[in-house]
């Protein structure tokens, strides 16, 4: 058993939290969570969770925990773990990173250089060099309420790939579309697999199904409007990276029979339209359609207004909430998202 740190920043923390542990589900990685507070998650497991980790959008890094111990005064260590994959004449680095307030005597610079001296005695044998501009090994150090928590750096997020398919680089542009990271979250939450089939069934331009599509499944959309299933076609022909299809269909009578995930993003009747019906009574009828498509067992997820309540209408047609996530993206809307089976 080895310990491992993911590290969530920004802030749609408990968004990140349950993107992770859906991502750990999906890739079916075995752990048990010591804890998850304050952007950490600690845990144990015999796998190895840099492949659920790399899938996360709100992630920002995974860390294998080296020591773990206290810092006020001084650094003082109070558990140490192996490390097995440190080859010789390697070269490393120690950053340090601060969670909330400061409240340790000690400076960061002072803590990177104890724990670097650590990693230097620990590694002994292994005649490791510093190096701090091209490290071929990264330590952090995430210090939070006068405990330390260093780690191995395995994965961190790469911002700038989610900005290169944010809604505006796309080549068809559609307003009411969700933020990629967003996109990509929900998408996770819905636990898809490589070589699952997944379908957004209010596809818009297609943002879920780019990502879904990344991941390795083949990707399903529909859309009530003719536009918007254009627009989702050039949009994936540019992003995705496996089979797609994209057809015209009301989502409350579709024309596609089976998935294995869904997430979707049902119109808000704030930026897309809701075709003339009630935002309520569509996400009824839609939830009520989908129940004859996903696999039993399997996961749906979908954005909402807050103030409409859509757990009540989960609850009407039958489904079992998995989790349901508050996130404010601004003043007058918080979403609210639901995971149900
Ligand atoms: C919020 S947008 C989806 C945005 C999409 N997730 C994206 O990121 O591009 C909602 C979409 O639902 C579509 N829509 C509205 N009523 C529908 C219905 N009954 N069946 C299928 N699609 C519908 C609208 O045309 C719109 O494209």
């Amino acid at each position: 058993m080895n310990k491992y740190l993911a590290y969530i920043r920004g802030q749609f923390l408990p968004l990140g939290y349950e993107e992770f542990f859906a991502c750990m589900e999906a890739e079916n990685i075995k752990y048990r969570t010591e804890f998850s507070e304050n952007q950490i998650i600690l845990l144990e497991s015999a796998g190895n969770p840099s492949k659920a980790a790399s899938r996360c959008a709100f992630l920002h890094s995974l860390l294998k925990v080296v020591a773990i111990g206290n810092v006020d005064e001084s650094i003082s260590i109070t558990n140490d773990y192996r490390l097995d994959e440190i080859e010789k004449n390697k070269s490393f680095c120690v950053r340090a990173n601060r969670i909330g307030k400061k409240q340790t005597r000690i400076s960061r610079v002072e803590i990177e250089r104890d724990l670097g001296s650590h990693i230097y005695k620990k590694f002994e044998n292994k005649y490791l060099n510093v190096n701090l501009t091209n490290p071929d090994y990264q330590f952090y150090a995430i210090i939070h309420n006068k405990k330390f928590y260093l780690g191995l750096k395995l994965w961190s997020v790469d911002r700038e790939t989610y900005r290169k398919r944010e809604p505006s680089q796309r080549p068809s542009f559609r307003p009411g579309s969700m933020k990629t990271d967003f996109a990509r979250a929900l998408v996770n939450l819905s636990r898809v697999r490589e070589g699952d089939i997944f379908y957004d069934p209010f596809c818009g331009g297609g943002g879920f199904l780019i990502e879904s599509s990344i991941l390795g499944a083949y990707s399903l959309g529909s859309d009530i409007s003719a536009e918007a299933v254009l627009s989702a076609a050039k949009n994936l022909k540019k992003f995705s990276e496996g089979d797609f299809a994209i057809i015209r269909s009301d989502s409350r009578k579709s024309i596609i029979r089976k998935a294995d995930a869904i997430a979707t993003d049902p119109p808000y009747a704030i930026q897309s339209s809701t075709h003339g019906k009630q935002v309520k009574d569509l996400l009824h009828d839609f939830l009520l359609e989908s129940k004859t498509i996903l696999e039993p067992g399997r996961y749906l997820v979908f954005g909402s207004p807050k103030r409409i309540e859509p757990e009540k209408i989960v609850k009407k047609v039958g489904y079992e909430i998995v989790s349901m996530i508050d996130a404010r993206i601004h003043k007058s809307l918080t979403r609210r998202i639901m995971v149900v089976k």
